[in-house]
């Protein structure tokens, strides 16, 4: 079994440092904080897929670096609140809200999501969690809090890139959950579990190319900068990221592993 890879603490604690910053553009293109499979079409997309406005108050679990939900808070213009169980992921966020005045209608709140959201039912137009709930025991209930605090007529969206395609062996299994503790889910049952939720509507949509490719990216865009990252994260945590990006990108790209997106309704 390899040792545990620190992915998030590195890339939160560090998202200023202009290593990191130029490998997130090099990877998907336009820096908005990103540690995950998400392309940049697919970030432009995600307001429109969940009828985002200036009006809305939305909810984002897993925030990470706070990144993309500051960008629409202030692109789209959206009040938005952002959750995530990372410290230095939360901290960076808040600091960020309050260094480009954006704290008045963005904040962030540290929460393990697996133990239920802190929010009172009916208060959020949108939720969204992008490749967030692989990371969570329980995917029911935490589908189930996002169904509550949701309004009626809200909607909802989330990625999975852990969903199995095909044969997978103990080691790259090991590998690929090197970096945490993550749920493989069987094709359908998202889907499934998302309507147990009360969820209507759930459209699936097969994003597991895009996510070959910024595997691929990001793997190469740290490779180029190893001597400077190895003295930020070490050689051992270094090494241990590349052979999760790599294995990722082998996966995915002959589909062992895939990666959708869903959109569904609350409905009235
Ligand atoms: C793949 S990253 C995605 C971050 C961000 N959404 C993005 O697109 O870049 C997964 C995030 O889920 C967070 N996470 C993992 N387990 C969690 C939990 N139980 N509750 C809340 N957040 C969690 C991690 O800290 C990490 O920031």
């Amino acid at each position: 079994m390899p040792a545990k890879v620190d992915l998030y603490d590195n890339a939160y604690a560090n998202y200023g440092a202009e290593v990191y910053r130029d490998i997130r553009i090099e990877t998907y293109g336009q820096d908005l904080g990103q540690t995950s499979w998400v392309t940049t079409e697919e970030s432009s997309a995600i307001p429109q897929m969940l009828h985002v406005d200036a009006g809305s108050s939305v909810l984002e679990v897993g925030c990470g670096s706070g990144g993309y939900a500051l960008h629409l808070a202030k692109n789209v213009g959206c009040s938005i609140v952002g959750v995530d169980v990372n410290a230095p992921g939360v901290a960076n966020a808040n600091q960020l809200a309050s260094a480009n005045g954006l704290a008045n209608r963005a904040s962030f709140e540290q929460c393990d999501a697996s133990k239920g959201l802190p929010f009172n039912d009916e208060i959020f137009d949108a939720v969204f969690a992008n490749d967030v709930l692989c990371h969570i025991p329980q995917r029911p209930d935490v589908l189930r809090e996002m169904f509550r605090v949701l309004k009626p007529g809200g909607r909802m969206l989330f990625s999975d890139a852990l969903v199995v395609g095909g044969m997978i062996s103990h080691e790259e299994i090991n590998t690929r959950s090197s970096i945490g503790y993550y749920v493989y889910s069987p094709p359908g049952e998202n889907e499934r579990l998302s309507e147990q939720a009360g969820f209507r509507e759930v459209r699936a949509s097969d994003t597991t190319e895009n996510a070959a490719s910024i595997a691929k990216k990001w793997h190469q865009a740290r490779e180029k900068r190893r001597e400077e990252l190895v003295a930020l994260e070490g050689k051992s945590n270094f090494e241990g990221l590349q052979a999760f990006l790599s294995c990722v990108h082998s996966l995915t790209a002959e589909r062992r592993l895939l990666r959708y997106l869903y959109v569904a309704d609350k409905g009235h």
